[in-house]
């Protein structure tokens, strides 16, 4: 079974879209390892961006994200990262399908709402690097 780390991002979280986003992913049928409500610290930002250092949106990148809380989580299924992706809808809103969640609520490239992990590799990496291992729950799950 595969885990993909999701965040709602200051945007989402501050439009009211945190039980909007979460219903989506309950009803597609994941199950909900993890969850919460926190201020990134510049540092987690650095880490958590780290491939994009360099970039030209990098400081407005991590200025936003550090600005007002996101709503971090982890969710659980079969072949949920590119699952969640697709629902997530391409990064650029304008660009996103009708339906996702960037083509119905995003708004603009930086203020895309929400991230998902783009590979297992970096599913792993960022719930290690925002979850410790006994916050991720084992519990019954009835379909
Ligand atoms: P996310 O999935 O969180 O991963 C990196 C983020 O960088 C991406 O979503 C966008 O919000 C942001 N991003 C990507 N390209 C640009 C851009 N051209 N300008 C501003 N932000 C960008």
């Amino acid at each position: 079974m595969e885990k993909t780390f999701v965040m709602i991002k200051p945007d989402g979280v501050q439009r009211n879209l945190i039980g909007t986003i979460v219903e989506r992913f309950e009803k597609k049928g994941y199950q909900l390892k993890a969850a919460k409500l926190m201020h990134i610290s510049d540092e987690l930002a650095g880490e958590h961006y780290g491939e994009h250092k360099g970039k030209p949106f990098y400081d407005e990148l991590v200025s936003f994200i550090t600005s007002s809380p996101v709503f971090a989580m982890v969710w659980e299924g079969d072949n949920v990262i590119a699952a969640a992706r697709q629902m997530m809808g391409k990064t650029n809103p304008q660009e996103a399908s009708p339906g996702t969640i960037r083509g119905d609520f995003g708004i603009s490239v930086g203020k895309n709402i929400i991230h998902g992990s783009d590979s297992s590799e970096s599913a792993e990496r960022e719930i290690n690097l925002f979850f410790d291992e006994q916050e991720l729950l084992q519990y019954d799950k009835i379909n």
